[in-house]
C-alpha cells in the first residue's frame, strides 16, 4: 500500500501548511519572508540570559506536568495585573508547549466527534487541524473584507443545538482586528444564553495599538466559569521558538485540558520556564517599548504598501496587515503569493487557506511587520519592480519597446 493510503481520514485535511510551502520558497528564491509571523529580533536580554543560566543550571530534566510554580504565579499575577482576573496558581493555571497545545489539548478535552465549534473565519490553521482531530465541525463566523467587522447577526445565527463551543481569537490572525467592547459583550451573553464552552486564543494580547485595548472575555459578565484563556510567550516576548504557553481557567475546565496534555507532551520547556517567569513579572517596559517599535513598523509598512498600490487594511493588534491584491493585477491572492517570490524576492501569505468560504478571501493577502525596519524598506524597494514590470508590460500592450520610454 502507498504510504499515504495509511493516513487516517482525520488528518487528510492535515497536510503542509502554507507556511511551510511559502518559507521554503523563501528560502529556495532567497525571498524576504514577510509571511510567515516570527520576529527577526530576540526578546529582552535577562530572559534569554535566565535561560542560559538555567540550561547551566541543570533545569533539563522533566519540570512538573503543569509547570514549576514560580511560572503559574507568574501567569496568574500577569492576569490580575493586566486584566483584574484572579486565578489559583495551583488549580487554575497549565503551562503547555506553545498555545497551539493549549489549543489542541482544550478541544480534544471538550469537543466530541460531531459537536460544532464557532470560531472567527478566516481562522488561524491549526484550529482547523484540531477541531478535526476531534472529530467536531467548524462553524465559521466571518470577519470579512474589506473592513473585517464581526457581524453580530451572523454570530447569533451560527448557534445550534450541536454548538458545544465557540473559539475566539482577539487580537485577530490573519487581520489583526481587535474586538472591541461591544463584539466581546455580544459574545458574551450570545455565550451564557447557549450555555457553551469558550476557549479564548489571546496569544497577541500585548500588541495592540492605537486607541485599541485587549479586553479578555472571561472578565465579561458570567464568562469566568466557561471560559479557558490561552496565551503565550511567543508574541509577547519575541520568543516563538520556545513555546512556553498557558491555560487559565476554573479547576475542572483545567483538569481536563491538563488529562490531554499530559499525554501530547507530558511537559513543557523546562529552562524556558523559569526566564518566561522572570520576563511575565519583569517585563512590561520591555513590551512597551516592543509594541511601540511594533506600530512604528506598522505605519512604516502601511505607507510602503500604499507607495506600491497596494492600500492596506490598518490592523489596531498582532503584527499582520492584509491587501487586497487586485489593483496588482491579480483576481487570486494564492496566485499571487506563489509568483511574487519569483517576479521580485517577496514573500506574504494568501489569505484564502484560512477560510471556508475561500471566495470571500480570495483577493486578500497577509504581510508580516515583525521584521527589521531595513527589511521591511528593501521589500517594499523589491516590491516597487511588480510595477515597473508592469508598466513595461503596458508600454508592450501599446506596440513600443521599453526603450521608448523617456
Ligand atoms: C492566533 C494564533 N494562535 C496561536 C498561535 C501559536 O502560538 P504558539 O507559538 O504559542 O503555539 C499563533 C501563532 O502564530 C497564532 O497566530
Amino acid at each position: 500500500m502507498a504510504s499515504d493510503a495509511w493516513q487516517a481520514d482525520r488528518v487528510r485535511s492535515a497536510t503542509t501548511t502554507i507556511f511551510a510551502e511559502m518559507s521554503a520558497l523563501a528560502l529556495a528564491t532567497q525571498s524576504i519572508n514577510l509571511g510567515q509571523g516570527f520576529p527577526d529580533t530576540d526578546g529582552p536580554d535577562f530572559m534569554l540570559d535566565e535561560a542560559r543560566a538555567a540550561i547551566a543550571g541543570g533545569v533539563n530534566q522533566y519540570p512538573p506536568g503543569r509547570g514549576i510554580r514560580p511560572l503559574r504565579e507568574a501567569i496568574a499575577e500577569h492576569a490580575r495585573r493586566h486584566y483584574g482576573l484572579s486565578y489559583d496558581p495551583d488549580s487554575e493555571v497549565l503551562v503547555t508547549t506553545g498555545a497551539t497545545e493549549a489549543l489542541a489539548a482544550a478541544i480534544l478535552a471538550f469537543v466530541n466527534p460531531g459537536e460544532e465549534v464557532i470560531a472567527l473565519e478566516p481562522f488561524y490553521d491549526s484550529y482547523a487541524a484540531s477541531i478535526e482531530l476531534a472529530g467536531g465541525r467548524r462553524v465559521g463566523v466571518g470577519l470579512l473584507g474589506p473592513d473585517f467587522r464581526l457581524d453580530h447577526a451572523e454570530l447569533a445565527a451560527a448557534f445550534t443545538d450541536r454548538t458545544k463551543a465557540l473559539l475566539i481569537n482577539s487580537p485577530h490572525n490573519p487581520t489583526g482586528v481587535v474586538l472591541d467592547r461591544a463584539d466581546l459583550a455580544e459574545i458574551a451573553r450570545l455565550a451564557v444564553r447557549h450555555d457553551v464552552l469558550v476557549i479564548c486564543d489571546e496569544v497577541y494580547e500585548h500588541l495592540v495599538f492605537d486607541d485599541a485595548e485587549h479586553l479578555p472575555l472571561a472578565g465579561f459578565p458570567g464568562m469566568r466559569p466557561r471560559t479557558v484563556r490561552i496565551s503565550s510567550a511567543g508574541k509577547t516576548f519575541s520568543a516563538t521558538g520556545w513555546k512556553i504557553g498557558w491555560a487559565l481557567g476554573t479547576p475542572e475546565l483545567i483538569n481536563a485540558v491538563t488529562a490531554v496534555k499530559q499525554f501530547l507532551t507530558y511537559v513543557s520547556g523546562a529552562p524556558f520556564q523559569p526566564a518566561v517567569a522572570r520576563a511575565l513579572n519583569e517585563g512590561d517596559e520591555w513590551v512597551a517599548r516592543s509594541r511601540a517599535q511594533l506600530e512604528d513598523k506598522r505605519n512604516r509598512l502601511a505607507a510602503g504598501l500604499r507607495t506600491v498600490g497596494l492600500e492596506p487594511h490598518i490592523p489596531r493588534g498582532t503584527y499582520f496587515m492584509s491587501t487586497d491584491v487586485r489593483p496588482l493585477g491579480y483576481a487570486d491572492g494564492v496566485e499571487f503569493c506563489r509568483d511574487l517570490p519569483e517576479r521580485c524576492g517577496v514573500v506574504a501569505i494568501p489569505h484564502q487557506v484560512f477560510y471556508d468560504r475561500v471566495e470571500a478571501g480570495r483577493p486578500y493577502v497577509r504581510w508580516a511587520f515583525c521584521k527589521a525596519d531595513q527589511v521591511l524598506d528593501e521589500a517594499i524597494t523589491r516590491l516597487g519592480r511588480l510595477n515597473e514590470a508592469r508598466d513595461l508590460a503596458l508600454v508592450d500592450a501599446r506596440g513600443t519597446t521599453p526603450r521608448d520610454v523617456p
